[in-house]
C-alpha cells in the first residue's frame, strides 16, 4: 500500500493530488488562467506568484478530501520539467520542504509521464505496450510506451512547429474567442459545419510528425478574406476537424505500424469532444482499444504526478535528491 502526494506547477494550474495504490483519494486545483487572459497567454511571473499563494491551501484541501494526515504518506512527487522555470521552482521548493519536514522520499516527475499516468487513475494499469498521443498546449507527441516506471519512453513523432493546443489557442485569438482557446473553439464548433472550409491536413502520409502552423496561417488568411461574411462556428468546426483528422489518423497508424493494440490519448486537447468521438470511431474500425481519461484528468493536475510517484515508489525506483532542480526543457 503506497500513498503519494503529487504537486504540479509547470504552467498556470496549481495541482495537488493524493493517490493511494493507483486510486485518486484527494485532489485540489487552483488556476491563474483568468490573470493571463488579457495577455493572451501565460505570463510566467504571474503564474509563479499565483502558485506561491495557492500551493499550501491546495495541499491542505487535498489532505482534507483524502481524509488522511501527512503521517500516513509514503512519498512526495513533483513535476521537475518540462515547463516554465519560475513556475516549476515554486512546486519543487514546496515538495522539497514537505519531503524534508515529513522525512519522506522525493520523486521528480516528467510532466508528460504524468499526463500518460493520469489515464491509469481511471482505467487501471496500462498494458505492457501501448502508444500514447500527448496533445497539450506545449506538446504534440506520439510515444511508444512499455512499463512506465521501468522502460524508456520511445518518441515516434512530434510537432515540427506549434503544439495542437497552441494552434487551438492561436486560432481562438484570430476568431476573437475567449482564452484559453481550446474549450472556446470546441464550444463554437458545435454550431458549425466541419466540412464548410477545406483546411490543409499537413504531413498526412509523411511519417509520425505533425505541423500545425500552416493550418493556423490558413485560418488567418480565410478570416481576412471573409471580412464581414465570416461564419465563426464554421471556421472553428473546419479548423477543429483538420486537427482531429490528422491527430487520429497518425495515432492509429502508429499503433498499426508498431503492432500495438492500445492507444491512450492524454493532455489538455484530449478534453476535446470531437477528438474523443473521431478517435473512438477510428480505433474501433482499426481494432485498437482506446483509453482517454475524463476531461478533468486530461488537463494539468496534481493527481497525474502522484500517479507516477506511486509507480516509482512501488517499483522501488531510487528517489531524487533534495538538490533536484527544475528542468524547463526536460527530455523524455
Ligand atoms: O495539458 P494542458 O492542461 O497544459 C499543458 O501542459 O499545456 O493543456 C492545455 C491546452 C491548451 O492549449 C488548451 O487550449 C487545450 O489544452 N484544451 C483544449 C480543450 N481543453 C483544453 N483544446 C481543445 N479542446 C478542448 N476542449
Ligand atoms: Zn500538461
Amino acid at each position: 500500500m503506497a500513498i503519494v502526494l503529487g504537486i504540479e506547477t509547470s504552467c498556470d494550474e496549481t495541482g495537488v493530488g493524493i493517490v493511494a495504490d493507483g486510486r485518486l483519494i484527494g485532489a485540489a486545483l487552483a488556476s491563474s488562467m483568468d490573470q493571463h487572459a488579457r495577455f493572451g497567454g501565460v505570463v510566467p511571473e504571474i503564474a509563479a506568484r499565483a502558485h506561491l499563494e495557492s500551493l499550501v491551501p491546495c495541499v491542505r484541501a487535498a489532505f482534507r478530501q483524502a481524509g488522511i494526515t501527512p503521517s500516513e504518506l509514503d512519498a512526495v512527487a513533483v513535476t521537475s520539467g518540462p515547463g516554465l522555470a519560475t513556475a516549476l521552482q515554486t512546486g519543487l521548493a514546496a515538495a522539497k520542504a514537505y519531503a524534508l519536514a515529513w522525512d519522506r522520499p522525493l520523486y521528480g516527475v516528467h510532466h508528460l509521464a504524468g499526463h500518460v499516468a493520469a489515464d491509469t487513475l481511471e482505467h487501471g494499469p496500462l498494458p505492457s505496450r501501448s502508444v500514447a498521443l500527448i496533445v497539450s498546449g506545449g506538446h504534440t507527441s506520439l510515444l511508444l510506451l512499455g512499463d512506465l516506471a521501468r522502460d524508456p519512453i520511445v518518441h515516434l513523432g512530434d510537432t515540427r512547429d506549434d503544439a495542437a493546443g497552441e494552434a487551438f489557442d492561436k486560432v481562438a485569438r484570430i476568431l476573437g474567442l475567449a482564452y484559453p482557446g481550446g474549450p472556446a473553439v470546441d464550444a463554437a464548433a458545435r454550431d458549425g459545419d466541419p466540412t464548410a472550409i477545406g483546411f490543409p491536413r499537413a504531413m498526412l502520409g509523411a511519417g509520425h510528425d505533425f505541423s500545425f502552423s500552416g493550418l493556423k496561417s490558413a485560418v488567418a488568411r480565410h478570416v481576412e478574406r471573409a471580412g464581414p461574411d465570416l461564419v465563426v462556428p464554421d471556421v472553428a468546426a473546419s479548423f477543429q476537424e483538420a486537427v482531429v483528422d490528422v491527430l487520429t489518423r497518425k495515432a492509429v497508424d502508429s499503433c498499426l505500424d508498431h503492432d500495438v493494440d492500445t492507444l491512450v490519448i492524454v493532455g489538455g486537447v484530449a478534453a476535446n469532444g470531437r477528438l474523443r468521438r473521431v478517435a473512438a470511431e477510428r480505433c474501433a474500425a482499426a481494432g485498437v482499444t482506446l483509453r482517454i481519461p475524463p476531461p478533468h484528468l486530461c488537463t494539468d493536475n496534481g493527481a497525474m504526478i502522484a500517479a507516477v510517484g506511486d509507480l516509482l515508489f512501488t517499483g522501488g525506483a531510487p528517489p531524487s535528491s533534495l538538490g533536484l532542480s527544475a528542468d524547463p526543457s526536460a527530455p523524455l
